[in-house]
């Protein structure tokens, strides 16, 4: 794993948002995990404002998204398809259909997940999974005691993960009980991830992923097992890391031509 601690939240949401963009400009197919909640926002801004002053085109770049609520419309203001509209294919050059968001809404639940996956091995696998982390550990609604080898699945929701995402409904209540998730095993076939973890609030699950034992019960510490992992953190989500200075040093001391 690189863990790369930027001065602050801004700094790292422009350093993630360059690899984006560094990938497209030299794949401009490139297939991107896509990722929602609250940390992906400014990430789509970063990346919505390289798009109009760099002029860097989606055209054909592929999407997948991590994950999307079961029983909730698409045109709900919480569902993952709505966020992933106003918060960025709207505002960029992406196809629609070169989009791909589970269906949470299909008859056979069953059915869409064994689907998502071939349409993710149709299109070659994907190049850069964006991530970012539950505050009980959790990648994508891959919660705690999820196989590691896991595939893309139905996920009961623990009620800590629905308090989470509550602020984006009127009331707890209306939080949905299930989703649809890329499986631990789905996300660690990616060819390289981006995870993203800002604030006091990500210190604790941070520090369990990248230092603590690899264990189901804090699925995000899989991705130790991954060859290319970058972690992009500020000084609060990084401040329980035994190894932080350490990580700052590889960081400032990398060869030339290993820099970004
Ligand atoms: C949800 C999503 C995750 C996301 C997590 C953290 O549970 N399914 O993919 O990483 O929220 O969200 P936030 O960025 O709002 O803290």
């Amino acid at each position: 794993m690189e863990i790369i601690i930027q001065p602050d939240e801004r700094a790292g949401y422009q350093f993630a948002a360059r690899i984006v963009a560094a990938l497209v400009r030299d794949r401009p197919d490139a297939v991107l995990g896509l990722v929602t909640g609250r940390t992906a926002v400014p990430l789509y801004q970063e990346v919505i404002r390289i798009h109009r002053d760099q002029r860097l085109t989606f055209a054909s770049v592929r999407t997948f998204n991590l994950d999307e609520y079961v029983g909730l419309p698409h045109g709900h203001p919480a569902s993952y398809h709505a966020f992933m509209k106003t918060h960025l294919f709207e505002a960029i050059d992406i196809k629609p259909t070169n989009t791909h968001i589970p269906n949470g809404m299909a008859d056979d639940i069953a059915r869409e997940c064994r689907e998502y996956e071939q349409q993710i091995r149709d299109c070659g696998g994907i190049d850069l999974q964006i991530l970012g982390i539950g505050a009980d550990g959790h990648i994508g609604f891959n919660e705690p005691s999820s196989s590691l080898g896991s595939r893309t699945r139905i996920k009961t929701l623990t009620d800590g993960t629905r308090r989470d995402n509550a602020h984006a409904f009127e009331q707890f209540e209306d939080v949905p009980r299930h989703a649809i998730t890329m499986g631990v095993g789905t996300i660690m076939d990616a060819r390289s991830c981006l995870v993203l973890a800002f604030g006091m609030g990500k210190a604790d699950p941070v520090a369990k992923a990248v230092e603590g034992p690899v264990t189901a019960m804090v699925p995000a510490s899989v991705l130790q097992f991954h060859p290319d992992v970058k972690v992009i953190l500020d000084p609060d989500s990084a401040a329980l890391l035994a190894r932080k200075d350490y990580y700052a040093k590889v960081f400032r001391e990398k060869p030339s031509w290993q820099q970004y």
